[in-house]
């Protein structure tokens, strides 16, 4: 009769550990990442439908996304290019301050728009950052984002994305894997409010591609806990 009681509580204990066991998630990427409210629409419905998440990062941004009192860490950098971050290992110090088990990444923007680098230097870059994620976590969860449109860069864009799913599905593996979330279609120049950065309405767009992807990797994480 105890031992069984014991064994109930180990259990219950258990499975009370693997449902409170905070994620935390590093929105990786540029300016496109820093500004707006796409993180604050996600933060929103991770409270309403129940995860717990915190957002993690270097970077704290201050947008007044409808009043919402949501959490505002993130690596979104201003002007960074992929190669730079990759190149000088800076994403290994970030996620030494800030360890994480998911990471979304939107790069490579900034890249492109300075059309100094071939499609697969970027891709590259990316590659590199995902093996930098690794070393940081073996059983990191990546996210990795094909680009909103840059209309003034509109076919190296295309090109871009049209490579990103062979070359991360290469990468992909079964103790840390990757989704691509398709961040192009249907993302129109309304969606953006200069050229390069999401209006309102793109924040909504941005948001709700990357839920459903964000949803997934908790649960694969949840599911490794419980197993
Ligand atoms: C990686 O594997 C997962 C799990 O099998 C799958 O859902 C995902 O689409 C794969 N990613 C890529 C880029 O192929
Ligand atoms: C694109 O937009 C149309 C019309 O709003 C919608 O029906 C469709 O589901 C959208 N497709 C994607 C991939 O979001």
């Amino acid at each position: 009769m105890a031992r069984l009681h014991v064994l109930t509580l180990t259990v219950s204990a258990l499975l009370v550990l693997a449902q409170a066991a905070q994620i935390r998630w590093m929105p990786l990427g540029d300016s496109i990442t820093d500004y707006g409210c796409w993180r604050a629409w996600i933060w929103e419905r991770f409270q309403k439908d129940g995860h717990d998440v915190n957002i993690v990062g270097s970077q704290v941004a201050g947008e007044d996304c409808n009043g919402l009192a949501f959490d505002r860490d993130q690596e979104g950098h201003p002007g960074f290019q992929a190669t730079d971050i990759a190149a000088k290992g800076q994403l290994v110090d970030w996620l030494k301050q800030n360890p994480a088990a998911i990471v979304t990444m939107h790069l490579g923007t900034v890249d492109i728009l300075r059309g100094m680098l071939s499609g697969l230097e970027v891709l590259t870059a990316l590659g590199k950052l995902v093996d930098q994620m690794r070393d940081s976590n073996p059983a990191m969860r990546i996210i990795v984002a094909q680009l909103i449109p840059l209309p003034a860069m509109d076919s190296e864009v295309r090109e871009f994305n049209a490579a990103i799913p062979g070359y991360f599905a290469d990468k992909n593996s079964t103790a840390s894997p990757i989704w691509v979330v398709d961040q192009w279609t249907n993302f129109t120049s309304a969606d953006l409010y200069d050229g390069i950065h999401p209006s309102a309405s793109g924040d909504v767009k941005i948001a709700d591609r990357f839920y459903p992807a964000l949803v997934g990797a908790i649960q694969s994480i949840q599911g490794e806990l419980r197993a």
